[in-house]
């Protein structure tokens, strides 16, 4: 089946939704955790964190428009920290109830019984059920003026993952972690790994290197 553009305009609004949102393909997908000016803190799912790139390391991720309250977003611009965390199966639906839109003064954390944790010098909450996180500083924001979104740019200041997931090179087997990809607004799925490749070079097909899955030796 094909949509030309004049489909796509005339579809119903949650359906183009659902078609578009689906078709960037598998996203990554993190509960991010902030507080409130008032101590409040929070925690909402977001599938549109990108790397932007490792030096500074930079991360950005994008924020629907400010037509309704905000909390993420404003408790990220009055702290200037955040924290990202991968979402595994034993806590899924406690992920997607943060999508819930509670009152500013209600804890997501209450809500859905996960743990406010607090790792080094980060000021916000970490989700202490969660095997990979990261500590984020808030850099600066993007207006997408097409649409009214824009992309919030943070920094990673902090990482906390198990150290078996460490690959020798210092690629993270996230897979191993149990970390899990969304689709869509709403489809959650565990990734299977297959394998990692060689640089690709013009002149030498790419290879399996998939002895980079090796974790490094007990110390
Ligand atoms: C799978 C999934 C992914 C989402 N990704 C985003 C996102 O990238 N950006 C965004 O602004 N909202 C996203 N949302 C919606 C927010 O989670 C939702 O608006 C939430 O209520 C925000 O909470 P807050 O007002 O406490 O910030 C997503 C929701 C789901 C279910």
């Amino acid at each position: 089946m094909n949509y030309r553009q004049a489909d796509i305009a005339e579809l119903d609004s949650r359906f183009r939704a659902h078609l578009i949102n689906s078709l960037t393909g598998f996203k990554s997908v993190a509960l991010c955790g902030t507080r409130s000016a008032n101590g409040v803190t929070n925690l909402s799912i977001l599938s549109s964190v990108v790397h932007l790139g490792s030096n500074p390391p930079l991360y950005g991720m994008i924020f629907r428009p400010e037509t309704v309250r905000r909390d993420t977003l404003n408790n990220i611009r009055s702290q200037g920290v955040f924290t990202l965390n991968h979402i595994h199966e034993d806590f899924l639906y406690e992920a997607h109830q943060t999508s819930a839109s509670y009152a500013e003064e209600e804890s997501e954390f209450e809500a859905t019984n996960l743990t406010p944790a607090y790792l080094a010098d980060v000021d916000a909450p970490f989700v202490k059920e969660s095997r990979v996180k990261l500590g984020m500083r808030y850099v600066r924001e993007i207006p997408i003026e097409e649409n009214g979104t824009l992309m919030l740019i943070g920094e990673v200041i902090y990482i906390e993952l198990p150290e078996e997931i460490m690959a020798e090179d210092g690629y993270a087997v996230i897979a191993d972690a149990g970390t899990l990809t969304v689709s869509g607004l709403d489809a959650y799925h565990a990734p299977m790994k297959l394998a990692r490749l060689t640089y690709a070079k013009p002149d030498k097909p790419v290879e399996s290197a998939d002895s980079f899955y090796s974790t490094p030796p007990a110390r």
